[in-house]
């Protein structure tokens, strides 16, 4: 099917990150493979030869057979240099191990140790705490002014929720934004981790959250609370065991992280959005009971978990592409999102959208541990800006960071007015 299409795109723009900096999620390249060549075997400057996977039903398919299509390797595709030092690397964290990375059963026995803690009942306890966290975000714009809405913001709400779960300081709150930051836009040049090459600045980033986690651990085995930190740090497997350490980082890891930038990144997008579409933004004002289905739509629109990797354990043959065992493939959320076998005006915004089969948190084996974290996260925010926001505009253009993986907005200059707290 795709053997004799030419793309009228970069193929770069597909994963470079340098270029999402600049452009952002390259939609018109996706719409054109959907259409075209679903299985698109993209070769790039930087990366191994993989294969785009862009329609929302494959993804379905892949994710549901991780004994085909395994996350052993890791959900990010590493670049010709990254995979070059990850192979000389020594660092004592090269064996740190998250359960994204890990296939059933394996998998499902890691999952449990966490999954208690957040199902929806569980999480609904915290309703009054993410609430309070939205109004006092919303309350230190003051009346009026201008601000960049993702440093003031969108990236401080979720990472405030993260840590009151989690149970960590305030103090340390600025400390895990930088190294989650560092990890995440390591190709941005604004928020990379700066003075070190890339090598090297990968090893000390992983040095600076074990000692982060190391100060944690200890701390939570000696004097365990109520808190996401004690239960990870003390957690016993199946058997009885205790947690091997190495697991245990790689938990630390994957909780403190992907727990916060995904959410910026889905309510600075969202935001971006009820600003280019005014009228949705009055029709939440006029109707606060659509937060839910607002914030559906804005990981549907924004799909801040831009791809995630697998790679073929066997010879597949999909839409007449024959995939060899060992290659990679990337499932791109975003463009199954904007899937029009599935969405009816996939490219309009549309807060009430039902249904809303989205993938952005990803679907199967390793489906979003934290959706209903951050689901409560954002509808918290996104009601509060329904109930207080009296006047938003963009004060200015807004950023792109240089990722593809974690992707969203650097900036979003706005000026505004505030209404008190009723
Ligand atoms: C809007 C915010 C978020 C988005 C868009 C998002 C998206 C995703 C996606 C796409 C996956 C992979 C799913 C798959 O492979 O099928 C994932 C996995 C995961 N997410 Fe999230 N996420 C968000 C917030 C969170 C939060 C708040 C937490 C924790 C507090 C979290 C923790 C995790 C974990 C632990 C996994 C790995 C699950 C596994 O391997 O079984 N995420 N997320």
């Amino acid at each position: 099917m795709s053997s004799d299409f030419t793309p009228d795109f970069d193929p770069n723009d597909l994963i470079i990150p340098k270029n999402y900096g600049v452009a952002g999620q390259p939609h018109a390249a996706w719409t054109q493979l959907r259409k075209h060549a679903p299985v698109w075997k993209t070769e790039t400057e930087l990366y191994h030869p993989f294969y785009a996977i862009t329609r929302h039903a494959d993804i379905m398919d892949i994710s549901n057979k991780p004994d085909v299509f395994s996350n052993a390797e890791g959900p990010m595709l590493l670049d010709n240099n990254m995979l070059a030092r990850r192979d000389a690397s020594a660092d004592g964290f090269g064996n740190m191990r998250t359960i994204i990375e890990m296939d059933p059963p394996e998998h499902r026995d890691f999952r449990k140790v966490a999954s208690g803690f957040f199902t929806p009942r569980s999480i609904h306890r915290l309703d009054e705490i993410v609430t309070e966290c939205a109004r006092a975000q919303i309350d230190k714009l003051g009346d009026e002014g201008e601000t960049d809405f993702v440093e003031s913001i969108s990236q401080r709400h979720p990472l405030r929720v993260l840590a009151t779960i989690l149970g960590i300081e305030p103090e340390d709150e600025d400390l895990l934004l930088e190294l989650t930051q560092q990890l995440f836009a390591a190709d941005d040049p604004d928020l990379q981790r700066k003075g070190e090459d890339r090598g090297a600045a990968s090893m000390s980033l992983m040095a600076d959250f074990g000692a982060l986690f190391t100060r944690l651990i200890e701390d939570r085995r000696a004097n365990p609370r109520d808190d996401l930190a004690s239960l990870l740090a003390n957690a016993k497997m199946a058997d009885g065991s205790q947690m091997g350490p190495m697991e245990t980082f790689g938990y630390y890891l994957i909780v403190f992280t992907a727990g916060h930038d995904t959410t910026r990144n889905a309510i600075s997008g969202g935001m971006q959005a009820l600003l280019d579409n005014p009228e949705q933004l009055q029709k939440l004002r006029d109707d606060p009971s659509l937060a839910k289905s607002t914030v559906e739509e804005v990981v549907r629109w924004t799909s801040p978990v831009n791809y995630m990797r697998r790679t073929l354990q066997e010879d597949v043959e999909l839409h007449g592409v024959n995939m060899r065992a060992g290659e990679s493939l990337v499932m791109y959320y975003a463009s199954a999102n904007r899937d029009d076998a599935v969405f009816d005006n996939p490219f309009g915004f549309d807060i009430a959208r039902h249904p809303n089969r989205h993938l952005g948190f990803g679907t199967g084996e390793h489906f979003c541990l934290g959706a209903h974290v951050a689901r409560l996260s954002a509808r918290a925010l996104f009601s509060e800006i329904a109930n207080r926001v009296e006047f938003m505009e963009p004060s200015g253009d807004p950023t792109h960071i240089a990722s593809s993986f974690v992707v969203g907005l650097k900036t979003l200059p706005v000026r505004y007015k505030i209404r008190p707290a009723a």
